[in-house]
């Protein structure tokens, strides 16, 4: 059997797929493609310009023209990725809270969508590629050779998630964290476009009592057919 080429994971917060969609992609030699940098990137953008993000039309506009770049680390500070908006590392930015609660508002505006979408079809049609986000299987890539959903209870992402800021010596409030995770899988998964769900031919993962590595371990032997 052919290993699969393009490989989507999609999932709520703090479900793992960054995580294990960054091993899976480097134990392939896959490229990795986090598309939630861009709507972050997009967000980071809009709140530095002082833009409003009720501001429907300028956020679409901003999401036209703003050039994202996603490449190899260029510093070894423990990033998977490094990210230039307009040729500015924002790497470190996308992660703010002030992001996370915004993130969601502005990736429910439909030209946000079409903009970022089409990116993003681009670096897929190309293959070997590990792709991650909300929409992957549903929508970017439905031809997709292979399909994961990771899931987690609430509780257990929230963990996840308080945990990450924490190892960062980022200040982190449990409460914080927990709002903003709810909120944000609110609001992916009841927007009318593209919304936060499995596709009906998506493998779904249930993470919560696994590891990291088991959870690698699961999604490496549906690649390999086992
Ligand atoms: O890492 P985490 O799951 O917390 O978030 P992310 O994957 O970086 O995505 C941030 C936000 O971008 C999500 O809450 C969605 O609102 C949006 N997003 C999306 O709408 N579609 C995608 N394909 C990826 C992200």
């Amino acid at each position: 059997m052919r290993r699969p080429s393009t490989i989507a994971i999609d999932g709520p917060a703090a479900s793992g797929k960054s995580t294990v969609g960054c091993l899976l992609a480097e134990r392939l030699g896959y490229l990795y493609f986090d598309t939630g940098v861009m709507y972050r990137a997009v967000t980071w953008a809009a709140l530095g310009r002082g833009i409003a993000i009720e501001d429907e039309a300028a956020v679409t506009a901003l999401a036209r023209q703003l050039k994202i770049e996603v490449m190899r680390p260029t510093v070894d500070d423990g990033r998977q990725y490094t990210v230039l908006a307009d040729g500015q590392d924002v790497t470190w930015d996308l992660r703010r809270p002030e992001v996370d609660r915004s993130v969601s508002p502005v990736s429910a505006y439909p030209g946000v969508r079409a903009a970022l979408t089409i990116q993003q079809r681009r670096i897929g049609r190309k293959g070997r590629v590990v792709m991650v986000g909300r929409d992957i299987g549903t929508v970017v890539l439905p031809n997709a050779d292979l399909k994961i959903y990771l899931d987690a209870t609430v509780e257990e992402r929230v963990e996840r998630r308080y945990r990450e800021v924490v190892s960062r010596g980022e200040p982190a409030d449990y409460e914080r964290v927990r709002d903003s995770v709810r909120r944000r899988d609110q609001i992916d998964s009841s927007r009318p476009l593209a919304p936060l769900r499995a596709a009906p031919d998506a493998v779904v993962i249930d993470t919560t009592p696994l590891s990291v590595e088991q959870v690698l371990e699961r999604v490496l032997a549906l690649v390999d057919g086992r």
